[in-house]
């Protein structure tokens, strides 16, 4: 691996642009609906417990956080989306805070998309894969909490996932489970191989 994993820096939550890290260097982003696990799936790449917080309640990532790793990458965690219970204006504004980010940063060189292995996509996962793949970005699908169904499972959900998406057959989809480490080498050979 290039980068040194225990190398991490929290350095900004941002509310608004003017706050982005001053920086050239790659962005990785992680988008998906409010709880899927994008905080989860931060501390499983780095090796912490807690480093991203995460919440069994949607809605806990309100702001644009950026770890900075090893002075090589960002992993940007952005707001959750499709979350009932959040009121429209919240909800508005994190859509405002996401769209300025991801329509607009330059160094954005992967979109990590999440989704939950159990269910078929939702419209909101929909409306984000389509926005994604008009975006002239690199992508990976990841979907999680891959140990919440059985093995017998795992195909029949993958491809149900791929036509709901229409992901395009170069772009690849993995499950994984944030409480797994074995699948961690194998999506960071991939994040360096999309940005180095
Ligand atoms: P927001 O910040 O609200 O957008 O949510 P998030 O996408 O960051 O989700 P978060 O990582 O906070 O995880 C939500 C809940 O799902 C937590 O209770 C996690 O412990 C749980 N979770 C995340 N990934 C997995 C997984 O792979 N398997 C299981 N079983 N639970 C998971
Ligand atoms: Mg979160």
């Amino acid at each position: 691996m290039r980068v040194n994993i225990n190398n991490v820096n929290f350095e900004i939550s941002a509310v608004s642009k003017k706050q982005y890290p001053i920086s050239v260097i790659p962005e990785i982003a992680l988008v998906g609906r409010s709880n899927v696990g994008k905080s989860s799936y931060i501390n499983m790449m780095l090796n912490r417990k807690n480093i991203a917080r995460t919440s069994q309640t949607p809605g806990k990532t309100r702001e644009i956080n950026f770890y900075n790793i090893d002075k090589k990458l960002y992993f940007v965690d952005l707001p959750g989306y499709g979350y009932a219970k959040v009121s429209k204006e919240k909800q508005q504004q994190w859509g405002k805070f996401l769209e300025e980010y991801l329509n607009e940063r330059d160094q954005l060189k992967l979109i990590i998309h999440l989704v939950d292995i159990r269910h078929t996509p939702t419209k909101d996962d929909v409306i984000m894969s389509d926005w994604i793949k008009q975006r002239d970005v690199n992508y990976i699908v990841l979907a999680s909490k891959l140990d919440k169904i059985s093995k017998s499972q795992v195909m029949a959900r993958i491809s149900d996932i791929r036509k709901t998406l229409n992901i395009p057959k170069e772009v690849e989809v993995f499950p994984y489970s944030a409480n797994d480490k074995s699948i961690r080498d194998i999506i960071w050979a991939k994040i360096e191989a999309n940005i180095f």
